[in-house]
């Protein structure tokens, strides 16, 4: 069998995005470029195996699962990250995260990423600060597995369970840079959300209790005892949780200052320990 010439794959492009701008995506056009992209790179070489695992990631993507898992990989930061069922995507957002955590970041520092996901953050900061000294940790075993293809390969160490209780020990005061994108979602506005996330997401990725901020009370309480002496702990919050988020590092003995994106709606609480 031959491979599709280029107004062969013109045309596929053509009706993949055209049965995905039927099933509601609004980026149709781009996303139906990425599959095809996908299914160009794939390992098979005949058209019709190509083909079906094009229509495969289609009827996937029009049932409403997630472009991402669909295709194996988000871009976050500039790079490719691994992820699939049952962990959290990274968002864009996040990058101002990573962006604050880096201008503080050196090589040889011990960086810790909790509530680590795909370890999109670890991976990022490795990717900006080479030979930092990187450790993950998640309470999700599909989460830890998805972390430990993404950061092994960086020299990162993957553990599970909840928040410090899984880090080694001779972390305890060393941590220079502590990032932790905990789940922040108010409970009741689980419901608000995009269906991608509410279907797809699991929930203890999402749900922060009743004000979106539980994770993010337990995370401050202890980080005085995991950093070191200078060393901040960043946290993504909302616009309208940055007030509660500070005022919650503040109580926790850590220098609080916020730092905001209009641009891409994100908002990162830095605490430092003096
Ligand atoms: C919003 S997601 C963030 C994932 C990743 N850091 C990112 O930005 O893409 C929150 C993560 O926190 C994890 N998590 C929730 N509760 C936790 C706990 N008590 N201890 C450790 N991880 C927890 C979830 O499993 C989920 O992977």
């Amino acid at each position: 069998m031959t491979q599709p010439g280029n107004r062969d794959i013109h045309d596929i492009e053509a009706d993949v995005a055209r049965r995905l701008r039927a099933a509601g995506c609004v980026f149709a056009e781009e996303e139906a470029a990425l599959l095809l992209a996908e299914m160009l790179g794939s390992e098979a070489p005949e058209t019709l195996a190509n083909r079906l695992a094009l229509e495969r990631m289609v009827a996937q993507r029009v049932s409403g699962v997630p472009l991402e898992y669909v295709l194996g990989w988000a871009l976050f930061d500039g790079i490719r990250v691994r992820v699939g069922d049952g962990v959290f995507v990274p968002r864009h957002r996040t990058e101002l995260l990573v962006e604050a955590a880096a201008s503080v970041t050196r090589a040889g520092d011990t960086v810790v990423d909790l509530c680590c996901g795909s370890g999109a953050i670890g991976l990022a900061l490795a990717g900006r600060v080479p030979g930092i000294e990187l450790t993950a940790a998640d309470i999700d075993p599909r989460a830890v597995s998805w972390a430990r293809v993404n950061l092994e390969p960086v020299g990162g160490h993957v553990f599970e369970g909840d928040l410090y209780s899984t880090l080694p020990d001779n972390l305890r005061g060393r941590i220079r840079t502590l990032v932790c994108n905990t789940p922040y979602v108010p409970t009741a506005d689980i419901a608000l959300l995009p269906p991608e996330a509410r279907l797809y997401e699991p929930l203890g990725t999402l749900d922060g209790g009743d004000d979106g901020l539980d994770i993010q009370r337990r995370v401050a309480d202890d980080a005085l005892a995991w950093l070191a002496p200078g060393g901040t702990l960043f946290v993504e919050t909302s616009e309208a949780q940055a007030g509660p988020s500070a005022q919650i590092m503040r109580a926790a003995g850590l220098a609080a200052e916020t730092i905001r994106s209009a641009e891409g709606d994100a908002t990162v609480v830095s605490a430092r320990r003096a």
